[in-house]
C-alpha cells in the first residue's frame, strides 16, 4: 500500500477525494465508526461501522445528510454543537457520549479531528468512535452491584469494615464512618486497622485482641464468639466497647480474599449491666437495713412494754416476769449485733491448720445438755481427712448454727443428727443430716437470704430465729472457698453440705 501524509492537514476536500478511495479498505475494515464530515456538519464518508450505529441504513441514506435527518433532535444537536467547536478552535475535541439508535443505547467514544486545505483552512473533519456500549454496560452492571452492596452495608446499623488479609481497610459502611466521625471513607482506606494505634483504647491490649481474632478467623473462617474490643474516635472525643465478630470472604476460586467484621456496640448494655449489679447491691443493702430496724423496733417494744409493766405493777412475780424479758430482749440484739458483726469481718481474720473433726467435736460437749433435753440422739461417722487451713472460730460458728437449726427442726419430738465427714477428691465435705420437719420447696432457695427465718420472733420466750443463721454461714464459708448447699426430702431428712478445697485458692472477703 501506498505510504500517505496525514488527513488532518493538505487534504482539499473537492480534490482528494478520489485519494481518499485508497484508503476506503482499511476504513471499511476498521472496527471503530469511521466517517467525514463537511462544514454543514453532512456525512461525506461513512465506513461499514458507522452505518451500524446508524442502526444499520443504506450508505445513499447517510451520505449528504446531516444528523438531523439520522438521529433524535437532541443527539443531532449535541453531535453538531461538537462539529462547531472542531470547526471554530481548529483543534481535535474528544468526546464519551451515550446515543440512541432505534430502541438501543450505545456509547460511543470518539474523536473528532479538523481537516484542514494547504492554507490551514478547516475545510471538515474526520472523526473515529467506538463503540463502548459492551465496555460500559459491564462497567454499570459492576457499579449497580456495587452501589447495591454499599446501600444493604448502608443501611445496618453495627458498624462493617471490609479488610484485607493483612488487615488493610478496603471499605467500611455509613454506621462505621458516622460512629467514629469519619468524613468519608478516604480518611482510612488502605491503612492498616491494627495500625491504627489512636483508634483503639489502651492499644496494647486491644490491638492484640483484634490481631488474634484476625488471625483466628483466617484459620477458621469465621469467629467461634465475638470479642469484646475498646475502641474510641481517633479525635478522643468518644470511646465504645465493641463486640466483634468476622468472617472469611472468599473469590471466585473459593480462596480467602477479604475479611468482613462487623462492630456492635454494647457500650450501654455494659453500663446498664454494671448499673443492675450496683442497684442489686443497693436493693440487698435496703433489705437488710430494713430487717435489722424491723428486729431492733420489735425488741424496743417489748423492753418498754415489760418496763412499764414493771413500773405499774405492785407484784414481785410480774416484775422478774419483765425482767427475764427484758434480758431476752437483750441477748437477742446482742446476738443479732454479732452476726452482724461478722458480716462485715468476714475478711480473712486468723487462718490456721485445723482438724475439722476436732472442731466439731469441741462445739458438740457445749450443746450436749441441750440436745439430750430435746431428744436428739448424734450420729458421727468421720473418715481421716487433712487438715485444712481456716478461721477456726467462724468454722465452729457455721457447724453451731447447723446444729441448733437441725435440733429446732426436731423439735419438739426429737430425732437423729448424722454428721458424716469424707475426703472427696481435692475437697472435703461436712454433712449435717436430721430427721423432723422438712424445709418447704419454697423456702429451700430463700434460706440463705439475710433475716430469712420460718422461726418467728420472740416465739415462745425463747430468743426465736433471726434468720442471720444461714446467710452468715454462706459468707464464712465462701470466704474460705467453698460452697454449702441445703436439699430436703421425704425419707431422706434435711442435708446441708460443706465442701472445703484442701488446697484453697485465694478467694476475697
Ligand atoms: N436443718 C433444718 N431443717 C429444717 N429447716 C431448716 C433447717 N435449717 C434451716 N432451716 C430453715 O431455714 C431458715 C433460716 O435458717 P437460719 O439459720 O438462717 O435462720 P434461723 O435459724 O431462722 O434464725 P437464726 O439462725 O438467725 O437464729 C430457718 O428459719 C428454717 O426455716
Ligand atoms: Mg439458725
Amino acid at each position: 500500500m501506498e505510504q500517505t501524509k496525514p488527513l488532518n492537514n493538505s487534504v482539499s476536500m473537492a480534490g482528494e477525494m478520489g485519494k481518499l478511495q485508497n484508503y476506503k479498505l482499511i476504513v471499511e475494515l476498521a472496527q471503530d465508526a469511521i466517517f467525514i464530515k463537511d462544514l454543514k456538519s453532512r456525512y461525506v464518508l461513512v465506513n461499514q461501522k458507522a452505518l451500524e450505529a446508524f442502526g444499520n441504513l443504506p450508505r445513499r441514506k447517510v451520505v449528504g445528510k446531516s444528523d438531523y435527518a439520522l438521529l433524535p433532535p437532541d443527539q443531532a444537536k449535541v453531535n453538531i454543537e461538537d462539529d462547531q467547536k472542531v470547526f471554530k478552535t481548529g483543534k481535535p475535541v474528544e468526546i464519551t457520549k451515550k446515543m440512541t439508535a432505534g430502541d438501543k443505547n450505545f456509547y460511543f467514544e470518539a474523536v473528532k479531528t479538523p481537516i484542514k486545505d494547504t492554507k490551514g483552512k478547516v475545510i471538515g473533519l474526520i472523526g473515529i468512535a467506538r463503540d463502548i456500549t459492551e465496555r460500559k454496560n459491564a462497567e454499570e452492571k459492576q457499579m449497580a452491584a456495587m452501589r447495591e452492596k454499599q446501600a444493604i452495608m448502608d443501611t445496618m446499623l453495627d458498624s462493617l469494615v471490609v479488610l484485607t488479609l493483612g488487615g488493610e481497610i478496603v471499605s467500611a459502611n455509613l454506621a462505621h464512618l458516622k460512629k467514629f466521625g469519619h468524613k468519608s471513607i478516604d480518611e482510612i482506606k488502605g491503612k492498616n486497622i491494627t495500625k491504627l494505634s489512636n483508634a483503639f483504647v489502651n492499644p496494647e491490649e486491644n490491638v492484640s485482641k483484634a490481631a488474634k481474632l484476625f488471625k483466628g478467623v483466617i484459620q477458621k473462617g469465621y469467629t467461634e464468639h465475638p470479642v469484646e474490643i475498646n475502641l474510641r474516635r481517633p479525635d478522643g472525643t468518644q470511646e465504645f466497647i465493641m463486640s466483634v465478630a468476622a468472617s472469611v470472604l472468599k473469590d471466585a476460586g473459593g480462596n480467602p480474599k477479604n475479611i468482613v467484621a462487623i462492630l456492635r456496640d454494647i457500650t450501654a448494655e455494659k453500663q446498664f449491666e454494671e448499673q443492675l449489679i450496683s442497684s442489686e447491691k443497693m436493693a440487698a443493702v435496703g433489705q437488710l437495713a430494713a430487717g435489722i430496724s424491723h428486729e431492733f423496733n420489735n425488741l424496743m417494744a417489748v423492753i418498754r412494754s415489760s418496763a412499764e409493766f414493771a413500773e405499774k405493777t405492785k407484784r414481785k412475780a410480774d416484775i422478774e416476769k419483765s425482767i427475764k424479758q427484758t434480758i431476752q430482749c437483750v441477748n437477742k440484739g446482742t446476738k443479732i449485733a454479732e452476726d452482724l458483726l461478722s458480716f462485715s469481718r468476714r475478711v480473712d481474720r486468723k487462718r490456721e491448720k485445723a482438724n475439722l473433726k476436732d472442731l466439731i467435736e469441741e462445739i458438740l460437749p457445749l450443746i450436749k445438755a441441750d440436745l439430750e433435753e430435746s431428744d436428739v440422739q448424734v450420729i458421727r461417722k468421720f473418715e481421716r481427712i487433712p487438715h485444712l487451713i481456716v478461721d477456726k472460730g467462724q468454722m465452729q460458728q457455721v457447724f453451731l448454727n447447723l446444729i441448733i437449726n437441725a435440733k429446732q427442726a426436731m423439735m419438739p419430738k426429737g430425732g437423729t443428727l448424722t454428721v458424716t465427714i469424707k475426703r472427696e477428691h481435692k475437697a472435703v465435705s461436712i454433712r449435717f443430716n436430721n430427721t423432723g420437719q422438712l424445709i418447704k420447696k419454697e423456702h429451700i432457695n430463700r434460706l440463705f437470704d439475710p433475716f430469712f427465718t420460718t422461726k418467728g420472733s420472740l416465739v415462745g420466750g425463747s430468743i426465736g430465729g433471726v434468720g442471720l443463721g444461714l446467710s452468715v454461714s454462706y459468707g464464712i464459708i465462701q470466704s474460705h472457698g467453698g460452697i454449702i448447699i441445703a436439699e430436703s426430702s421425704p425419707g431422706k431428712g434435711t442435708t446441708f453440705t460443706i465442701r472445703l478445697p484442701i488446697m484453697p485458692k485465694k478467694t476475697g472477703g
